[in-house]
Protein backbone atom coordinates (compact mmCIF):
# COMPACT_ATOMS: atom_id res chain seq x y z
CA UNK A 1 0.00 0.00 0.00
CA UNK A 2 1.80 3.31 -0.99
CA UNK A 3 1.78 6.13 1.04
CA UNK A 4 -0.21 8.90 1.08
CA UNK A 5 1.11 12.24 -0.25
CA UNK A 6 -2.11 14.81 -0.16
CA UNK A 7 -4.49 15.07 2.57
CA UNK A 8 -7.70 17.07 1.33
CA UNK A 9 -9.93 18.66 4.44
CA UNK A 10 -13.30 20.08 4.06
CA UNK A 11 -16.31 20.93 6.32
CA UNK A 12 -20.05 20.18 5.63
CA UNK A 13 -23.68 20.59 6.78
CA UNK A 14 -24.06 22.67 10.11
CA UNK A 15 -21.71 24.55 11.32
CA UNK A 16 -19.97 23.79 14.80
CA UNK A 17 -17.98 25.30 16.79
CA UNK A 18 -14.32 23.45 17.06
CA UNK A 19 -14.44 22.98 13.46
CA UNK A 20 -11.64 25.71 13.17
CA UNK A 21 -9.52 24.31 15.72
CA UNK A 22 -10.05 20.83 13.85
CA UNK A 23 -8.99 22.19 10.76
CA UNK A 24 -6.29 23.84 11.84
CA UNK A 25 -5.28 20.26 13.57
CA UNK A 26 -5.59 18.22 10.49
CA UNK A 27 -3.60 20.74 8.34
CA UNK A 28 -0.83 21.01 10.73
CA UNK A 29 -0.51 17.88 11.94
CA UNK A 30 -0.72 16.89 8.16
CA UNK A 31 2.71 19.04 7.81
CA UNK A 32 4.56 17.14 10.26
CA UNK A 33 4.14 14.39 8.98
CA UNK A 34 5.24 16.01 5.95
CA UNK A 35 1.96 15.56 3.54
CA UNK A 36 0.48 18.30 1.47
CA UNK A 37 -2.84 19.83 2.29
CA UNK A 38 -5.49 20.80 0.51
CA UNK A 39 -8.39 23.14 1.67
CA UNK A 40 -11.75 22.77 -0.09
CA UNK A 41 -14.56 25.54 0.15
CA UNK A 42 -18.18 25.20 0.77
CA UNK A 43 -18.29 21.40 1.79
CA UNK A 44 -19.29 18.90 -0.50
CA UNK A 45 -20.18 21.97 -2.79
CA UNK A 46 -16.95 23.57 -3.49
CA UNK A 47 -15.59 20.08 -4.18
CA UNK A 48 -17.65 19.90 -7.17
CA UNK A 49 -16.70 22.97 -8.16
CA UNK A 50 -13.12 22.43 -7.95
CA UNK A 51 -13.01 25.13 -5.19
CA UNK A 52 -9.55 23.91 -3.35
CA UNK A 53 -6.77 25.89 -2.27
CA UNK A 54 -3.41 24.62 -1.31
CA UNK A 55 -3.12 25.20 2.69
CA UNK A 56 0.04 25.49 4.76
CA UNK A 57 0.47 26.45 8.48
CA UNK A 58 0.21 29.85 8.36
CA UNK A 59 -3.57 28.95 6.41
CA UNK A 60 -4.47 28.12 9.95
CA UNK A 61 -2.66 30.76 12.08
CA UNK A 62 -5.25 32.47 14.44
CA UNK A 63 -8.20 30.17 14.12
CA UNK A 64 -8.60 27.98 17.16
CA UNK A 65 -10.59 30.31 18.92
CA UNK A 66 -12.81 31.26 16.47
CA UNK A 67 -16.37 30.10 15.77
CA UNK A 68 -17.93 29.20 12.43
CA UNK A 69 -15.81 27.38 9.62
CA UNK A 70 -13.06 29.19 7.38
CA UNK A 71 -13.28 26.66 5.15
CA UNK A 72 -17.38 27.84 5.45
CA UNK A 73 -19.65 25.00 4.59
CA UNK A 74 -22.93 24.15 2.72
CA UNK A 75 -25.43 21.46 2.82
CA UNK A 76 -24.92 20.10 -0.90
CA UNK A 77 -27.88 18.31 -2.69
CA UNK A 78 -25.86 17.57 -5.96
CA UNK A 79 -24.04 14.73 -3.64
CA UNK A 80 -27.27 13.40 -3.69
CA UNK A 81 -26.87 13.00 -7.28
CA UNK A 82 -25.08 9.92 -9.27
CA UNK A 83 -23.51 13.12 -11.61
CA UNK A 84 -22.86 15.11 -8.55
CA UNK A 85 -21.23 12.46 -6.61
CA UNK A 86 -19.16 11.17 -9.98
CA UNK A 87 -18.49 14.69 -10.08
CA UNK A 88 -17.12 14.82 -7.03
CA UNK A 89 -15.16 11.82 -7.02
CA UNK A 90 -13.10 12.69 -10.19
CA UNK A 91 -12.56 16.14 -8.68
CA UNK A 92 -10.59 14.42 -5.71
CA UNK A 93 -8.76 12.14 -7.96
CA UNK A 94 -7.84 15.43 -10.45
CA UNK A 95 -6.40 17.02 -7.13
CA UNK A 96 -4.38 14.17 -5.90
CA UNK A 97 -6.10 13.79 -2.97
CA UNK A 98 -5.50 10.87 -1.60
CA UNK A 99 -6.95 10.97 2.00
CA UNK A 100 -10.15 12.60 2.50
CA UNK A 101 -10.86 14.88 5.84
CA UNK A 102 -14.75 15.57 6.28
CA UNK A 103 -16.11 17.38 9.55
CA UNK A 104 -19.57 17.09 9.72
CA UNK A 105 -22.92 15.31 10.99
CA UNK A 106 -24.52 12.02 9.91
CA UNK A 107 -25.33 13.62 6.61
CA UNK A 108 -21.90 14.61 5.68
CA UNK A 109 -21.22 11.23 6.26
CA UNK A 110 -23.47 9.74 3.81
CA UNK A 111 -21.84 11.78 1.12
CA UNK A 112 -18.69 10.27 2.26
CA UNK A 113 -19.93 6.78 2.14
CA UNK A 114 -20.88 7.57 -0.95
CA UNK A 115 -17.86 8.70 -2.68
CA UNK A 116 -16.08 5.96 -0.59
CA UNK A 117 -17.48 3.10 -3.22
CA UNK A 118 -16.07 5.35 -6.17
CA UNK A 119 -12.84 4.90 -4.60
CA UNK A 120 -12.25 7.93 -2.61
CA UNK A 121 -10.34 7.41 0.55
CA UNK A 122 -12.47 8.96 3.59
CA UNK A 123 -12.09 9.79 7.07
CA UNK A 124 -14.68 11.55 9.43
CA UNK A 125 -14.61 13.60 12.24
CA UNK A 126 -17.84 14.45 14.22
CA UNK A 127 -18.57 18.01 13.98
CA UNK A 128 -22.30 18.80 14.68
CA UNK A 129 -24.10 20.79 17.88
CA UNK A 130 -26.64 17.94 17.70
CA UNK A 131 -24.40 15.06 19.16
CA UNK A 132 -26.89 12.95 17.56
CA UNK A 133 -24.02 10.56 15.78
CA UNK A 134 -24.49 7.57 16.72
CA UNK A 135 -21.03 6.09 17.03
CA UNK A 136 -19.54 8.67 18.74
CA UNK A 137 -20.44 10.16 22.68
CA UNK A 138 -19.05 13.33 22.14
CA UNK A 139 -19.71 15.80 18.49
CA UNK A 140 -17.55 18.53 17.73
CA UNK A 141 -19.59 22.03 18.40
CA UNK A 142 -22.05 20.11 21.49
CA UNK A 143 -20.47 21.74 24.52
CA UNK A 144 -20.53 25.04 23.14
CA UNK A 145 -23.69 25.50 21.63
CA UNK A 146 -25.26 23.90 24.80
CA UNK A 147 -23.18 26.84 27.24
CA UNK A 148 -24.76 29.08 24.94
CA UNK A 149 -28.06 28.22 25.31
CA UNK A 150 -28.00 27.67 28.73
CA UNK A 151 -26.75 31.08 29.73
CA UNK A 152 -29.85 32.77 27.27
CA UNK A 153 -32.18 30.23 29.31
CA UNK A 154 -30.63 31.54 32.49
CA UNK A 155 -30.87 35.06 31.41
CA UNK A 156 -34.88 34.28 30.52
CA UNK A 157 -35.73 32.89 33.95
CA UNK A 158 -35.23 35.79 35.52
CA UNK A 159 -37.35 37.68 34.09
CA UNK A 160 -39.69 34.45 34.06
CA UNK A 161 -39.27 34.57 37.57
CA UNK A 162 -39.87 38.14 38.62
CA UNK A 163 -42.91 37.90 36.31
CA UNK A 164 -43.98 34.68 37.26
CA UNK A 165 -44.79 33.35 34.02
CA UNK A 166 -44.01 30.53 31.95
CA UNK A 167 -41.84 30.81 29.14
CA UNK A 168 -41.25 28.69 26.32
CA UNK A 169 -37.89 28.13 24.68
CA UNK A 170 -36.72 26.83 21.54
CA UNK A 171 -33.42 25.37 21.38
CA UNK A 172 -32.27 23.62 17.92
CA UNK A 173 -32.64 19.70 17.30
CA UNK A 174 -34.25 19.27 14.22
CA UNK A 175 -34.45 15.58 14.72
CA UNK A 176 -32.57 15.20 17.71
CA UNK A 177 -33.27 16.26 21.39
CA UNK A 178 -29.45 16.25 22.96
CA UNK A 179 -29.53 20.00 23.09
CA UNK A 180 -32.89 19.97 24.46
CA UNK A 181 -32.29 17.53 26.69
CA UNK A 182 -29.16 18.93 28.34
CA UNK A 183 -30.14 22.64 28.66
CA UNK A 184 -33.64 21.22 30.09
CA UNK A 185 -31.50 19.28 32.99
CA UNK A 186 -28.73 21.86 33.63
CA UNK A 187 -31.30 24.48 33.89
CA UNK A 188 -33.66 23.00 36.18
CA UNK A 189 -36.61 23.11 33.64
CA UNK A 190 -39.91 22.55 34.35
CA UNK A 191 -40.56 20.62 30.82
CA UNK A 192 -38.39 19.52 28.24
CA UNK A 193 -40.06 18.44 24.79
CA UNK A 194 -37.87 16.43 22.43
CA UNK A 195 -37.88 15.28 18.83
CA UNK A 196 -37.75 11.96 19.83
CA UNK A 197 -41.00 12.04 21.94
CA UNK A 198 -43.03 14.02 18.82
CA UNK A 199 -46.82 12.69 20.43
CA UNK A 200 -46.38 14.97 23.73
CA UNK A 201 -49.59 15.49 25.46
CA UNK A 202 -50.15 19.09 25.65
CA UNK A 203 -53.27 18.76 28.40
CA UNK A 204 -50.26 16.82 30.75
CA UNK A 205 -48.42 20.14 29.97
CA UNK A 206 -51.34 22.16 31.07
CA UNK A 207 -51.80 20.22 33.91
CA UNK A 208 -48.17 20.61 35.09
CA UNK A 209 -47.70 24.00 34.89
CA UNK A 210 -51.35 24.61 36.90
CA UNK A 211 -50.23 21.68 39.89
CA UNK A 212 -46.24 23.44 39.93
CA UNK A 213 -48.08 27.34 40.57
CA UNK A 214 -50.14 25.42 43.39
CA UNK A 215 -46.98 24.46 44.60
CA UNK A 216 -45.53 27.75 44.93
CA UNK A 217 -43.27 27.85 41.79
CA UNK A 218 -42.95 31.35 40.26
CA UNK A 219 -41.86 30.37 36.95
CA UNK A 220 -42.12 27.39 34.43
CA UNK A 221 -39.51 27.08 31.67
CA UNK A 222 -40.27 24.73 29.41
CA UNK A 223 -37.19 24.14 27.05
CA UNK A 224 -38.63 23.04 23.46
CA UNK A 225 -36.60 21.22 20.78
CA UNK A 226 -37.34 22.82 17.29
CA UNK A 227 -38.14 19.36 16.23
CA UNK A 228 -41.41 20.37 18.04
CA UNK A 229 -41.21 23.85 16.84
CA UNK A 230 -44.31 26.08 17.15
CA UNK A 231 -43.44 27.77 20.40
CA UNK A 232 -45.48 30.93 19.68
CA UNK A 233 -48.39 29.20 19.07
CA UNK A 234 -48.10 27.06 21.99
CA UNK A 235 -47.33 29.57 24.47
CA UNK A 236 -50.94 31.33 23.08
CA UNK A 237 -52.14 27.88 23.45
CA UNK A 238 -50.97 27.51 27.08
CA UNK A 239 -51.90 30.99 28.06
CA UNK A 240 -55.66 30.64 27.17
CA UNK A 241 -55.47 26.92 29.21
CA UNK A 242 -53.80 28.31 32.11
CA UNK A 243 -54.63 31.72 32.51
CA UNK A 244 -50.79 32.30 33.05
CA UNK A 245 -48.59 34.59 30.84
CA UNK A 246 -46.82 32.87 28.71
CA UNK A 247 -44.19 33.83 26.15
CA UNK A 248 -42.28 32.46 23.16
CA UNK A 249 -38.25 32.57 22.96
CA UNK A 250 -36.51 31.00 19.90
CA UNK A 251 -32.43 30.99 20.48
CA UNK A 252 -32.40 30.29 16.55
CA UNK A 253 -28.79 29.89 14.79
CA UNK A 254 -27.04 31.83 18.07
CA UNK A 255 -26.39 28.43 19.13
CA UNK A 256 -24.23 27.69 16.30
CA UNK A 257 -21.93 30.34 16.94
CA UNK A 258 -19.22 31.93 18.97
CA UNK A 259 -16.07 31.10 20.63
CA UNK A 260 -15.77 27.50 20.85
CA UNK A 261 -14.98 26.56 24.39
CA UNK A 262 -11.95 24.33 25.78
CA UNK A 263 -13.58 20.97 25.84
CA UNK A 264 -14.74 21.25 21.77
CA UNK A 265 -10.72 22.71 21.11
CA UNK A 266 -9.48 20.03 23.05
CA UNK A 267 -12.22 17.83 21.54
CA UNK A 268 -11.17 18.70 17.65
CA UNK A 269 -7.58 19.32 18.56
CA UNK A 270 -7.47 14.90 19.28
CA UNK A 271 -10.02 13.95 16.67
CA UNK A 272 -7.76 16.28 14.12
CA UNK A 273 -4.79 14.62 14.85
CA UNK A 274 -6.05 11.68 14.92
CA UNK A 275 -7.60 11.70 11.69
CA UNK A 276 -4.13 12.28 10.20
CA UNK A 277 -2.89 9.21 12.02
CA UNK A 278 -5.44 7.09 10.67
CA UNK A 279 -4.52 8.00 7.05
CA UNK A 280 -0.47 7.57 7.86
CA UNK A 281 -1.12 4.79 9.12
CA UNK A 282 -2.90 3.56 5.81
CA UNK A 283 -5.89 3.05 6.91
CA UNK A 284 -8.99 3.44 4.68
CA UNK A 285 -12.79 4.89 5.02
CA UNK A 286 -12.58 5.50 8.69
CA UNK A 287 -14.76 7.59 11.28
CA UNK A 288 -13.01 9.22 14.24
CA UNK A 289 -15.08 8.89 17.35
CA UNK A 290 -14.85 8.68 20.92
CA UNK A 291 -16.31 5.88 23.04
CA UNK A 292 -15.48 5.71 27.09
CA UNK A 293 -13.21 9.04 26.95
CA UNK A 294 -11.33 7.37 24.56
CA UNK A 295 -10.32 8.81 20.92
CA UNK A 296 -10.77 5.55 18.16
CA UNK A 297 -11.99 5.18 14.98
CA UNK A 298 -14.35 2.77 13.26
CA UNK A 299 -14.94 1.65 9.62
CA UNK A 300 -17.60 4.18 7.97
CA UNK A 301 -19.52 1.13 7.29
CA UNK A 302 -19.78 -0.12 10.88
CA UNK A 303 -19.97 3.64 11.89
CA UNK A 304 -22.84 4.14 9.85
CA UNK A 305 -24.75 1.00 11.00
CA UNK A 306 -24.87 2.15 14.71
CA UNK A 307 -27.45 3.20 16.17
CA UNK A 308 -28.03 5.56 19.29
CA UNK A 309 -31.02 6.37 21.71
CA UNK A 310 -31.68 9.59 23.49
CA UNK A 311 -30.99 8.56 27.35
CA UNK A 312 -34.29 7.52 29.08
CA UNK A 313 -32.78 7.83 32.52
CA UNK A 314 -31.69 11.85 32.09
CA UNK A 315 -35.31 12.16 30.74
CA UNK A 316 -37.05 10.77 33.29
CA UNK A 317 -34.75 12.53 36.44
CA UNK A 318 -35.78 15.78 34.50
CA UNK A 319 -39.25 15.44 35.59
CA UNK A 320 -38.60 14.03 38.70
CA UNK A 321 -36.88 16.73 39.68
CA UNK A 322 -39.39 19.37 38.36
CA UNK A 323 -41.62 19.47 41.27
O1 LIG B 1 -26.36 21.80 12.64
C1 LIG B 1 -27.45 21.15 13.13
C2 LIG B 1 -28.62 22.07 13.13
O2 LIG B 1 -28.26 23.23 13.81
C3 LIG B 1 -29.87 21.49 13.70
O3 LIG B 1 -29.95 21.53 15.09
C4 LIG B 1 -30.90 22.32 13.03
O4 LIG B 1 -32.09 21.63 12.94
C5 LIG B 1 -30.33 22.58 11.68
O5 LIG B 1 -28.94 22.45 11.82
C6 LIG B 1 -30.65 23.91 11.09
O6 LIG B 1 -30.09 23.99 9.84
P1 LIG B 1 -30.07 25.28 8.93
O7 LIG B 1 -28.93 26.11 9.37
O8 LIG B 1 -29.89 24.75 7.57
O9 LIG B 1 -31.36 26.00 9.15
Amino acid sequence: MGQIKTIGVLTSGGDAPGMNAAIRAVVRSAISHGKNVKGIKRGYTGLIKNDIMDMDARSVSDIIQRGGTVLQTARCEEMFTEEGLKRAADVVKENGIDGLVVIGGDGSYRGALALSSLGVNVVGIPGTIDLDIPCTNYTIGFDTAVNTALSAIDKVRDTSTSHQRCSIIEVMGRNAGYLALWCGLASGAEDVLLPENYDYDEQTLVDHIIANRKRGKKHHIIINAEGIGHSVDMAQRIEAATGLETRATILGHMQRGGSPTCKDRVAATTMGCYAVDVLCQGKKNRIIAETKGEVVDYDINEALEMTKEIPEYQVAICKELAI
